[in-house]
């Protein structure tokens, strides 16, 4: 298929990207009951069950089935480079971690990149029956409620969330940062699936989001959800958001957290 056909009608794509995510979001659901860890990816805590690998499958199977042509890059393991111009990100369940604990911040993630930038981003938490969504451009919604990010500006009464990675030496530095935000800030969480905590973002659950060591599928749909609902989502020292540093903020509190992130260099790998 020509490139030209992939300057594809985004409100298709969120149709697709929606019904597919509710489907994976209920198979994820119903098969939680009793769920064991079946194998180990980047480190002995970064786990992938049954799930994950089913819930990509159906995903990868549906997408396929509706659009041929079009690019995927799974977590799992999908990697289809597609033709169209459309590619497909995703993380079958982000927050594994949660999921095999059964705890109930885990989530089906769908971002939808045409011609390199994500053009749509749906995100599934089937456990709270919440589904968000955005298009580029045409914002961004919970269970179809309009949203809006914090207008919060002041650092000291930000709850800022945040993650941590799997391997050690990067959360060792990760942790580092820690004893000098806690003084400043509200308070701090740690969630455990960063899509849902772009998303919490987007609503004002969290007033700011960082993370360091973001995978594609981690980012990309609710990156844009963040992003449509008025966030700032971007790296240190004016560049991208992605695996170096992501930090998700209300335009007026982003330069002070960012201000304290470079302090700490917060973007540099130290598994490099
Ligand atoms: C992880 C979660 C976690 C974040 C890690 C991610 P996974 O994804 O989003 O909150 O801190 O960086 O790898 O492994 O549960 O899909
Ligand atoms: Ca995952």
């Amino acid at each position: 298929m020509p490139l030209t056909d992939a300057v594809t009608d985004l409100d298709a794509l969120l149709s697709l990207a929606t019904d597919l995510a509710r489907e994976a979001g209920q198979l994820a659901l119903s098969m939680r009951e009793g769920i064991e860890q079946e194998d180990t990816k980047s480190s002995p805590t970064d786990v992938v069950t049954a799930a994950d690998r089913a819930v990509e499958r159906l995903l990868v199977a549906g997408i396929l089935a509706a659009r041929p042509h079009d690019g995927v890059l799974g977590e799992e393991g999908a990697g289809i480079a597609g033709t169209s111009g459309v590619r497909w990100v995703l993380d079958p369940i982000d927050g594994t971690t949660n999921y095999l604990y059964g705890l109930p911040q885990w989530a089906v993630s769908v971002g939808v990149e045409v011609d390199g930038r994500t053009g749509v981003g749906v995100v599934h938490d089937p456990s709270k029956d919440e589904l968000w969504q955005a298009v580029r451009g045409g914002g961004a919604v919970l269970n179809g409620r309009p949203l809006r990010c914090s207008a919060r500006d002041e650092l000291a009464q930000a709850m800022v969330a945040t993650g941590f990675g799997y391997d050690a030496r990067r959360r060792a530095a990760q942790a580092a940062v820690l004893p000098d935000l806690l003084p400043v800030v509200r308070d701090v969480r740690r969630l455990g699936a960063a899509s849902l905590d772009l998303c919490a973002v987007a609503a004002g659950r969290v007033d700011a989001y960082y993370e360091q060591g973001l995978n594609p599928w981690d980012l990309s749909a609710g990156g844009l959800v963040a992003q449509e609902a008025g966030a700032r989502v971007e790296g240190l020292r004016g560049r991208p958001a992605g695996f170096d540093l992501t930090l998700a903020a209300g335009p007026g509190l982003f330069p002070a957290l960012h201000d304290l992130l470079v302090r700490h260099d917060a973007d540099a790998d130290p598994c490099a």
